[in-house]
Order: structure tokens, then C-alpha cells, then sequence
């Protein structure tokens, strides 16, 4: 007989059937009673044996964490929390785990730190905030796929290995395979690149964006969704030092048409969690709603968790430029009182606070905000009329500040060349993506959503390590 998952005898086992089921312990009482999970779902399948027709050392064998592999007939459950279980004829135990073991991780049955489950990587993923957390996420990254195929986009892989900083932020991982401690000099007294491994220095790509506009200089619409590395010392509950992040790129696409699409996909994605991962939703929305209760009253969310998802897919995004979203932050009572850690001033970026104050005390939805000074944004975003700002975007969200950032790019050769010098880059290093400009150039437009963000404003997690199984961040590159 072939092993049945858990979900699946859930959702389809009738009483009378006879079924072989694989999974690890989760709970083991009164002699009698195992929960079994096995990853399918949230939801653990109830054995139950006669354990006067057992051996005494196999019974102790069943412990939490124990993998094991049970055959029995489906019954009517007696007890409640369950309509059916399984009345057990055979069991194997697969894997044991000692006892004592268990007791010194997380698989003991009481609540952990969440700190605590990210040193136990491997543990974390047999519990249940993170199985639903993981399972959302597969499942967002499912929806996006399903999002731009439907629309026509063509998913291309842009390069980890790159000689492009495409934000110029200078935040990049070198990659080399000289020998550190002996580098190779030249007469002017540099490392001699010649003799690395590409003949030129080369980093982690921090965004796809550059190659992603060539593609769809010809595919049209495209989008890339791949690692992305960033080697900025911060070490917040927002950032990693590896992410995950989603580069639609669209020909003959304005900021507005931009501005839509990221509505459409954002109110998608959302949507499409709402619609099939109910079971690992409510779980997520139950445990925020206990933590809730555990903090003062007036640090507590208005919204739980679901209601949240369904306020942002049932509400416009809120559009203003950042001209004015300065004019309402200098108005703004926090100002006023000198309440803001960090100064407001046209020309400047905004701070997170800044952008947590437009988002959930000004508008309480999400925010799209458009038109930086070009100062404060990267070399390609297209230079508006002004001259002052640029056709730039950021999408912020409640609890979370920026989840997207784009634009429309720059598609006239002069005036992107101005930009080259103007940001010290250098047009030789950039031919390619020059080129594109020269041959049939036409407006176009993309944006960046960072995936765990994504992750984080579904299942409510509030720490970026909590949503990415093995997080890198500074100092931390464990597993
Ligand atoms: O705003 P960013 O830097 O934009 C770009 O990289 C553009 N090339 C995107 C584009 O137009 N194609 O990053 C985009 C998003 C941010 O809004 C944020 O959600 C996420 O990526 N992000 C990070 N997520 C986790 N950790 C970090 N260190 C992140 N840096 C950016
Ligand atoms: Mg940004």
C-alpha cells in the first residue's frame, strides 16, 4: 500500500478505508493517543492504539519529534477537535528521538522565542507558525508565477554574477577567486583584476533590473525573480544581506501604467492567499491575536491579521508625490513637536518613520508615493519635465514601509548619458545598456517588490528572519 499524506486523508479518507501514513510525532498521551504530522498541512491526523496489544518497548519508543510510519482503518473520531483518526493495526518507528534530546530544542511542546526556533533552522520547519509561514510562502511564490504568466510575461533569469552596480549604492559582495593573502599587484599599485577569474572585478547582483530592461526591449513584458545580495550594514527587522526579489520589466509602459500594475499584483498575491491558504491563514491570524493580548493596549493593531489583507485588497493605494507627502509631513503634529528622530526636508529621503507616519497615522492604506528629487534616486529613473525630479515610485505598506520600489526609466541617450556622468559611472561599463537606447528606444517602465516583505505583511511576521528559512544578515550566515 503506498503511504497517504496526511492532507490528503483529511480532505478525501472515508471510515472503512485502510491507509499507511508517514510523519513525525507530535504529541504522544495517555499511552494511546499520537499526533501525526507530515509537513501536507497544518493540521496533525489523530492515531490512536490499543496499546494492551502493543509491546511495552515500542511504546516508549513513540516520543515527540520520532518519525514513524502507522497503518490502520479510518474511524469516527470519539473525541472532539477531530472528525475522523486513525484506529492504528501496525506501527513502525522510522527515526528516534531521544527524549532528553528533545526536551533541549524546540520540538518540546511549549512556546519558544522566536530567536530561539532561528538557531535550530532544521527544527524550525516541524513547527507550526513556521510550517504555515513556508507554506505561504511556496504558495506566494506560486501566485507570482500564475500572476505574470496569465498577463503574458516571460519569466527570464537575469545573472548573480555581475559587473554592475545597478542602484550604485555601492553595497556589493565582491566576487573573486584570487588568492586573498597574496593578491596580484599592478605598477600603479592596484589589485590587478586582469588576473581574477573574469579578468574584472565582478560582484553579487543587487538588482536584475539593467538586464531585465534589455529583455524586455524585445520580449516585451518580462520579469526576473531571483537572489538578490546587499552588503549594507543594517541590521534591522527589514533587511537581509540575501533576498529574494520580483523585477517585472514592461515596453511601452509609463509611471502610471506601472503605478497599476503594481496595485493589480500586490491586491493579487494578497487575494490569492486569502482565497487558498485559509487553514495556515487562520493559524497565523490566532497567534498574532494571542501575542496582541500579551502587549500593552495602546501598542496593539487595530486590524488582526486578516482583516489587514482584507483592507488592503478591498481599498484604492492612496498616490501622492513626494512634494507633497513632504508638505504633509512638515504639517504633521509629530513634526511639530520635534517628535520625528530625523530632519524633513525637501531634497532628503524619507525615513522609515516618515514613511510609517504617511502610511498608517496620515492615510491608514497603502501608499504610493512618486516623484523624488533625482538626487536621492538612481541614475535610470527618467528625468521629469521639472528637471528637479524623477518618474520614480515607492509602494509603502502598514508595518512594513517600503515593499516596492521602481519607475519609468530613462529612455532618451542624452540625457541618460548626462545621468552617467553625473553619478561618477562610467558609459564604457554601461554600453549594453546604453545600447538598448539607440536601437528603436521606446518609454518603458519596472519596479522591485522585495519578496519577503511580501512574505512578512501576509503572515504577519514581524521579523524579515522569521520568513526566509536560512536568513543572511551581518555577522550571521549560519547553515
Ligand atoms: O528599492 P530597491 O533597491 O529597487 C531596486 O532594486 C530596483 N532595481 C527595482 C526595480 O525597479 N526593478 O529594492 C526593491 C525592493 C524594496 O522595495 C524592498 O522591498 C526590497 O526590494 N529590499 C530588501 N528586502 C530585504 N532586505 C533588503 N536589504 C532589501 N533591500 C531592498
Ligand atoms: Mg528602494
Amino acid at each position: 500500500m503506498k503511504r497517504k499524506k496526511v492532507i490528503d486523508i483529511l480532505e478525501s479518507s472515508k471510515v472503512g478505508d485502510n491507509i499507511i501514513v508517514k510523519g513525525w510525532v507530535r504529541a504522544f498521551r495517555s499511552n494511546r493517543f499520537i499526533q501525526i504530522n507530515d509537513g501536507s498541512t497544518i493540521k496533525n491526523i489523530q492515531a490512536v492504539i490499543d496499546f494492551e496489544h502493543f509491546d511495552d518497548s515500542l511504546l516508549k519508543r513513540i516520543s515527540i519529534a520520532s518519525s514513524v510510519s502507522v497503518s490502520g482503518e479510518i474511524v469516527d473520531s470519539q473525541g472532539a477537535g477531530q472528525s475522523i483518526e486513525i484506529k492504528v493495526n501496525s506501527i513502525e518507528i522510522i527515526g528516534d528521538a531521544n527524549p532528553e534530546e528533545v526536551q533541549k530544542t524546540v520540538m518540546q511542546p511549549k512556546k519558544h522565542s522566536l530567536e530561539f526556533l532561528r538557531e535550530q533552522s532544521h527544527l524550525r520547519f516541524r513547527t507550526n507558525t513556521f510550517g504555515a509561514v513556508f507554506r505561504i510562502r511556496h504558495a506566494l511564490a506560486f501566485a507570482i508565477h500564475k500572476f505574470f504568466n496569465d498577463r503574458g510575461f516571460y519569466y527570464i533569469h537575469t545573472p548573480i554574477i555581475t559587473g554592475s552596480d545597478a542602484e550604485g549604492a555601492g553595497e556589493m559582495f565582491k566576487v573573486t577567486n584570487l588568492d586573498l593573502l597574496n593578491l596580484p599587484i599592478t605598477d600603479d599599485g592596484v589589485i590587478d583584476y586582469k588576473k581574477d577569474f573574469f579578468g574584472k572585478p565582478v560582484n553579487l547582483t543587487v538588482s536584475g533590473q539593467l538586464e531585465a530592461e534589455l529583455g524586455a526591449m524585445g520580449l516585451g513584458q518580462v520579469y526576473t525573480f531571483g537572489p538578490t545580495f546587499r552588503a549594507e550594514n543594517s541590521n534591522t527587522s527589514r533587511h537581509l544581506s540575501e533576498f529574494w526579489m520580483i523585477e517585472p520589466e514592461v515596453a511601452f509602459s509609463d509611471l502610471i501604467d506601472n503605478m497599476d500594475l503594481t496595485e493589480e499584483f500586490l491586491k493579487y498575491l494578497i487575494k490569492y492567499i486569502l482565497e487558498n491558504h485559509s487553514d495556515d491563514l487562520n493559524f497565523l491570524n490566532d497567534r498574532e491575536l494571542n501575542e496582541q493580548k500579551l502587549k500593552p493596549k495602546n501598542e496593539r493593531s487595530d486590524l488582526g491579521l486578516k482583516e489587514r489583507l482584507e483592507f488592503v485588497v478591498n481599498n484604492k493605494f492612496k498616490r501622492l508625490t513626494y512634494t507633497d507627502a513632504i508638505d504633509i509631513l512638515l504639517k504633521s503634529k509629530p513634526f511639530k513637536k520635534k517628535k520625528f528622530k530625523y530632519d524633513i526636508k525637501w531634497g532628503v529621503d524619507l525615513q522609515s518613520e516618515h514613511e510609517r507616519y504617511l502610511v498608517e497615522k496620515e492615510f491608514k492604506c497603502p501608499v504610493i508615493l512618486t516623484d523624488y528629487p533625482s538626487e536621492i534616486k538612481a541614475f535610470y529613473m527618467r528625468q521629469n519635465d521639472d528637471g528637479k525630479t524623477v518618474a520614480a515610485m515607492d509602494v509603502l505598506f502598514p508595518g512594513i514601509g517600503e515593499i516596492v520600489g521602481g519607475s519609468q526609466r530613462e529612455e532618451r541617450i542624452d540625457i541618460l548619458k548626462s545621468k552617467i556622468i553625473e553619478f561618477n559611472l562610467s558609459e564604457k561599463e554601461l554600453h549594453w545598456y546604453l545600447d538598448i537606447r539607440k536601437f528603436g528606444t521606446a518609454p518603458h517602465a519596472g519596479f522591485g517588490l522585495g519578496f519577503e516583505r511580501i512574505v512578512m505583511f501576509v503572515t504577519g511576521m514581524t521579523n524579515i528572519r522569521d520568513v526566509i528559512p536560512f536568513p543572511r544578515t551581518p555577522q550571521n550566515a549560519d547553515f
